[in-house]
């Protein structure tokens, strides 16, 4: 089907897709995003409010943690089925009916791998051992659950006759979800859509059951092969946010949803999120497990609503359709962001100034231009603070410069002296202690200038290799609805860091002289 066909059909009631979230498990185990049990159940409760269906809160046997967290998820989250993974072996299952008991709507995820690889290498089973294990293992579990999903791990390389097979005795066992993994992100859209096809069109007891599809990202593919699953008749998706996961990640929820909202038209399915609620979920994730997601990721990275090319930025002022395909506030951004830096065209720089409330005439903007255009060959982002400056004709000076520092971390924590030029030229001194050698130059930056600077992030990079090698650092900061980014290079990389940091005091600066406002620069 092509976009116009589908948009020429908008009759068709579209399917309901389960969102099977598995962060708090798959996404969990991966490395660098372990969480506590009480970190666990903040997020369980971001899951609920996001609407999702399943929440996988763990793997019962594996730790003790994952108990205490399917204990606290289960006290008070009610509404989104609780699911807990278990291998085939009834040691595991009484554990996970166990942890289970508390959860109002419970699932048991059993599994097993299917695979020829996983049977010789891993399991050392033959098909019909398998088999009888999967068989055994449900029928023991629907005594005491109704509600069970069986997964057949690797399910995407096992030889098909098997899959059939499996997925066969599994539901006539008592399966009530058939979860097909690509676990190691190796199928291709076109392949999972005939797989799930065949399946369903095959296995007797199919109609019985929902089908779910839970694809990695080794390719990149996680995504789009999960859509191709929908449309090989998959109704529930398996997902995480910010795509976490073991080795490249599972598919992303954020994204999913979306492609399914934006292309609904295309693929008639909907899901029961709340899609306002995507950024801000992801945002939170990203704080507690201390992983940012990259600038350009999809629907929640911090370019993906953010334009900076002038003839993008051109198209955006006349049409918000010709570069975004979904609104920012759909998915929890505040609005679109016009960065303007060295790509950005005369069109969005005059709009920005008409915001902050200057209206040139057309010699008055080629001169702010080209100022800004130079600025652009030092900084890579121009903020409103800096447009500000530039339609001052002040003469500020240059602000605040560091003149010599000196950093000791010995003894009873850290301490440093920092000596200045002010922007009239006379020296200032301070020293400050710290918990660490960077809080006690900031602290003493901080008290030489008078400037308060709440981080919102500080990153130190190496650039260049061998003995060109440089520190920079780069940090921002809020201040009222203002982000301030400032950046410092240096061989030394604490020296980076004072350059960075007096480089976004120093534009503060000049927005309070710009404002004529006398107010503390201190940043909430
Ligand atoms: O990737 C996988 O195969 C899994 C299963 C345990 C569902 O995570
Ligand atoms: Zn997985």
């Amino acid at each position: 089907m092509n976009a116009q066909q589908s948009q020429a059909q908008t009759q068709v009631s579209p399917a309901r897709i389960r969102v099977f979230d598995t962060t708090l498990r798959d996404g969990e185990q991966s490395p660098g995003c372990s969480m506590t049990p009480p970190q666990k159940l903040v997020m369980a409760r971001a899951l609920a409010d996001l609407g999702v269906d399943v929440i996988e809160t763990g793997f019962p046997a594996s730790s003790q943690s994952d108990r205490e967290a399917m204990a606290l998820i289960a006290r008070e989250i009610r509404e989104p089925t609780l699911a807990v993974l278990s291998r085939c072996l009834q040691a595991d299952i009484d554990i996970s009916l166990r942890s289970l008991e508390a959860a109002a709507k419970p699932r048991l995820h059993v599994f097993l791998s299917t695979s020829p690889l996983h049977r010789e290498h891993k399991l050392r089973m033959s098909r019909g051992q398998v088999l009888e294990r999967v068989v055994q293992s449900i029928r023991y579990a629907k005594q005491h659950i109704d509600d069970i999903e069986f997964s057949t791990e690797d399910g995407t390389r096992t030889e098909e006759d098997f899959l059939h097979e499996i997925v066969g005795v599994a539901i006539a066992a008592g399966a009530t979800t058939i979860n097909i993994p690509d676990t190691v992100g190796f199928t291709t859209p076109e392949e999972i859509r005939g797989i799930f096809q065949r399946l369903i069109a095959q296995v007797p007891g199919a109609d019985k059951v929902i089908f779910s599809a839970h694809c990695h990202n080794d390719l990149g593919l996680a995504v789009a092969n999960t859509l191709a699953a929908i449309e090989g008749g998959a109704r529930q998706v398996e997902c995480t946010i910010n795509g976490i996961g073991e080795r490249a990640g599972n598919c992303a929820l954020e994204e999913i949803v979306m492609a399914l909202k934006v292309r609904n038209a295309f693929f008639e399915a909907d899901t029961g999120i709340d899609t306002r609620r995507l950024v801000p979920t992801s945002q939170l994730l990203q704080r507690l497990i201390g992983m940012p997601v990259q600038r350009n990721k999809a629907v929640v990275g911090s370019n993906a609503f953010a334009h900076e090319s002038g003839i993008h930025q051109h198209g955006m002022l006349r049409h918000r359709g010709t570069y975004e395909i979904m609104r920012p506030q759909d998915v929890g951004w505040p609005d679109t962001q016009m960065v303007l830096g060295r790509h950005s065209g005369r069109a969005a720089v005059e709009q920005r100034l008409r915001a902050l409330g200057y209206y040139l005439e057309e010699a008055e903007l080629d001169m702010v231009f080209a100022d800004f255009k130079a600025l652009c060959e030092q900084q890579r982002v121009v903020t409103d603070a800096d447009l500000q400056h530039l339609m001052q004709d002040t003469g500020d000076g240059e602000g605040y410069r560091l003149a010599s520092m000196t950093v000791s971390d010995v003894g009873q924590g850290a301490s440093a002296t920092v000596e200045l030029s002010d922007p009239d030229g006379r020296r200032v001194a301070e020293t400050a202690k710290g918990d660490g050698p960077v809080d006690a130059l900031f602290a003493a930056l901080s008290a030489a200038t008078g400037v308060q600077l709440s981080l919102e992030s500080y990153q130190v990079h190496s650039v260049g290799l061998g003995t060109d090698a440089r520190g920079e650092a780069s940090l921002s900061v809020r201040h009222g609805e203002d982000e301030y980014e400032g950046t410092g290079t240096s061989r030394d990389i604490i020296e980076a860091s004072a350059l960075a940091w007096l480089d976004v005091a120093n534009r503060l600066l000049r927005q309070r002289r710009a404002t004529g406002n006398s107010e503390q620069l201190a940043t909430a």
